[in-house]
């Protein structure tokens, strides 16, 4: 029988904890405070700026939004940042992508403190990640991880298939497996027998960001877990990676599009405010 992992269930249940945790802090005169910066009118990117606002707030996290022009120079959002950085009521800064063209992303990445970097781009959280010393991890790939381990099925010595290897999701994915005693292959687009692969994998991520990739026609495991991490829009529909109908009946456990990773990163940026405020206050 396959059981779908609900990412909506598990949110819910994480989230309880941290606004606790959020709670006895702030009784403690310290209120978890999380800067989202964001540049221009990009849609998306103001529907997922206001998602993350409102489950902070709805969880006792302070969230304070800065909505700066589309036209900003790369020298003023640098400003911007620094100011951030300097705020010791400030204790997680997040700067939304994409950021308009003529902006250097990767210098704006690079000056948020790492001790604030709640998404965990900063090449300093990227390379402790690789050693296992990170503190803030990227929170797609947590909430990921969240979802694996909330079936209760052992990690250990499992062949993880990781379709996809973005900075964002594949190669951190890949990281945390790894570390959880994985055997992992990252596949991407010039990987050779993805089929033979799919066959072999104990546990699947796919995060490739093309709609119903995985048809359902490919042999897996019946004992496999797939993570559907897709974002994709298919007739007007939001759908995953995977044809989740498709798979029912031929695998153990598999996650939704919507409500499998999607709940789970926002709630893990809420544990990453958390983590960088302990850090900060400590
Ligand atoms: N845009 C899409 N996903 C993300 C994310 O995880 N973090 C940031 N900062 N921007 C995004």
């Amino acid at each position: 029988m396959t059981k779908i992992i609900s990412g909506t269930d598990l949110a819910k249940k994480l989230r309880a904890e941290i606004k606790e945790e959020a709670t006895i802090l702030q009784q403690r005169g310290i209120t978890p405070t999380l800067a989202v910066v964001l540049v221009g009118d990009n849609k998306a990117s103001k529907s997922y700026v206001n998602s993350k606002h409102k489950a902070c707030l709805e969880n006792n996290i302070n969230s304070v939004k800065i909505e700066l022009d589309e036209n900003i120079s790369t020298a003023s959002l640098l400003n911007e940042i620094e100011k951030l950085n300097n705020d010791d009521n400030v204790h997680g800064i997040l700067v939304q992508l994409p950021l308009p063209k003529h902006i250097d992303a990767e210098q704006i990445l690079n000056a948020v403190s790492p001790q604030k970097d709640v998404d965990g781009f900063h090449p300093i959280n990227v390379g402790k990640l690789v050693i296992g010393e990170a503190k803030l991890i990227p929170c797609t790939p947590l909430g990921i991880l969240e979802m694996i381990k909330s079936t209760g099925d052992e990690i250990d010595g499992k062949l993880a298939l990781v379709i996809g290897r973005s900075n964002i999701v594949g190669k951190p994915i890949s990281t945390l497996l790894l570390q959880n005693n994985a055997t992992v292959i990252t596949a991407h687009s010039k990987t050779k027998n993805l089929d033979s692969l799919l066959e072999q994998a104990d546990i699947i991520v796919s995060c490739v960001g093309s709609a119903h990739f995985l048809t359902g026609e490919e042999k897996v495991k019946e004992t496999v877990t797939i993570i559907d991490v897709g974002n994709n829009y298919k007739d007007g529909k939001l759908v995953g990676d995977v044809n989740l109908e498709n798979f029912i009946g031929k695998v153990k456990y598999i996650s939704p599009v919507p409500g499998g990773v999607g709940p789970l990163t926002i709630t893990m940026l809420m544990r990453n405010t958390l983590v960088a405020t302990y850090d900060l206050i400590k």
